[in-house]
């Protein structure tokens, strides 16, 4: 069933799209065109802002939390409101305590939960959803004015939307994918500066997930805070980028900036969003200037680094191979080893045309005679180019250049793309 206007969801969610959900309706819109019976997938489905708005037929909504998740299954099945409810104190921390009772004897997935989860997430502070260490629910009561409580009749509504969709709770890289399915990806925002951010969801699960979403066939949708290091991210990851002022604010060093946020995507072209959607919203194709720091570097080796401990490598960063004859010690961005085989990386970026690739040949110089001094301690070495800014990138890959060289076999020069894809399936 469509509805002309989307309906609303009942929670309140940090994080929530229900904003940019104009804009990727376009998106789903013109791929249903291609592929009718294509099934929308959110790992990170959160309060369904974007579902409920883009009412696909088929759809796979998944999040960590299960007691979310278990509050969507009940409404698929009618959810009926018994409880009282009502924006006061003292019901309030009863209604808690209930609520961890139930979770502590394994009555978490009662339609008795859903209830009491959805009264806590309307009447908590700022709809925060935390748990302390013991697992127990411990956001404190809420400010508001006043709370329009859904009724038995409101979630009845709502129910025939859901009825066709399948919920699960788990880790986004538990879902069973088909390959034409339309992924929209909306992890925690990337807080940058920090390896562990809100929500549990570190930077490595950020990476995990880039290359996640970079081996779907079909198409894919990311949005996540513009941090420099999440753009660089997926612009190693190959895909496209597009930057939108989110309605939300930052504020840094007191001053309340509008946050901006990153679309991403693969295997569909960001073009089709017309604009302006809403008249607060700015497209822009370069990158808002959200911090001076460079984690290029950085990003191009975490990607190399989780594809390598993915097909069973062993990895170290950064290390010493020895003095070469140009008199300097050379540094190996990272030494992987699986068996008794051991091999070096080196990681070169160029993100936009420029002269550092005029310095590969010297480079594969270096990595030879790293490889012949070692007396067959490596076999072998990559150098791997990624970013999309290298003019002479395929006469690399080819070989061509570089045939000019004796013992050029030692070195392979690869893309990065090709680079992840061989490791993952421990084909180096
Ligand atoms: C930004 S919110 C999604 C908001 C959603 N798009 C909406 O409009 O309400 C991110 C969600 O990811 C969930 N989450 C956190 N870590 C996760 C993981 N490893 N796998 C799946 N979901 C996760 C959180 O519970 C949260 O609901």
């Amino acid at each position: 069933m469509i509805a002309e206007r989307a309906p609303e969801t009942p929670l309140k969610w940090a994080g929530g799209k229900r904003w940019l959900a104009p804009h990727l309706r376009q998106l789903w819109q013109a791929y249903l065109q291609r592929q009718p019976q294509a099934r929308l997938v959110e790992p990170f489905c959160g309060s369904l802002s974007v579902a409920l708005n883009l009412q696909p037929e088929r759809a796979l909504l998944n999040d960590l939390n299960p007691h979310l998740v278990n509050f969507w299954r009940q409404v698929q099945r009618g959810l009926q409101v018994t409880l009282p409810m009502a924006n006061e104190k003292a019901l309030y921390y009863a209604h808690r305590d209930r609520f961890n009772t139930l979770i502590a004897t394994g009555q978490a997935e009662s339609a008795e939960a859903a209830q009491l989860f959805y009264y806590l997430n309307r009447t908590g502070f700022n709809g925060l959803c935390r748990f302390n260490k013991k697992g127990r629910f411990n956001v404190p009561f809420g400010r508001y004015k006043r709370i329009a409580y859904w009724q038995t009749a409101d979630f009845a509504r709502l129910a025939p939307y859901l009825a066709r969709w399948t919920f699960t709770a788990g880790n986004f890289d538990a879902l069973a994918l088909q390959p034409e399915d339309f992924i929209y990806a909306d992890p925690p925002y990337d807080v940058e500066f920090t390896s562990y951010s809100a929500g549990g969801f570190s930077w490595a699960d950020q990476v995990r997930l880039a290359e996640w979403l970079s081996a779907h066939p079909g198409p894919v949708v990311l949005s996540n805070q513009a941090t420099a290091r999440i753009v660089e991210l997926y612009q190693a990851c190959g895909f496209e980028l597009l930057y939108l002022e989110a309605p939300r604010r930052i504020s840094a060093n007191g001053d309340r900036a509008p946050a901006c946020e990153v679309l991403s995507s693969k295997n569909i072209s960001l073009d089709i969003i017309a604009m302006p959607v809403q008249r607060k919203l700015i497209k822009t194709r370069s990158y808002p200037k959200v911090t001076k720091r460079s984690h290029t570097g950085k990003v191009h080796e975490d990607l190399a680094e989780l594809a390598l401990k993915k097909g069973g490598y062993s990895v170290q960063k950064q290390v010493d191979i020895g003095v070469l004859s140009t008199g300097k010690t050379y540094r190996a961005d990272l030494v992987a080893s699986k068996s008794d085989s051991q091999f070096l990386i080196s990681l070169k970026w160029q993100q936009s045309p420029g002269t550092a690739e005029e310095k590969i040949p010297f480079e594969v110089i270096c990595l030879i005679e790293a490889v012949q001094k070692s007396n067959g301690k490596y076999k072998h070495a990559y150098l791997v180019l990624g970013g999309d800014g290298w003019t002479l990138r395929d006469s690399y890959t080819s070989g061509k250049l570089c045939s000019h060289l004796n013992y050029q076999k030692l070195v392979t020069i690869i893309t990065l793309e090709k680079f992840i894809g061989l490791a993952n399936n421990a084909q180096l």
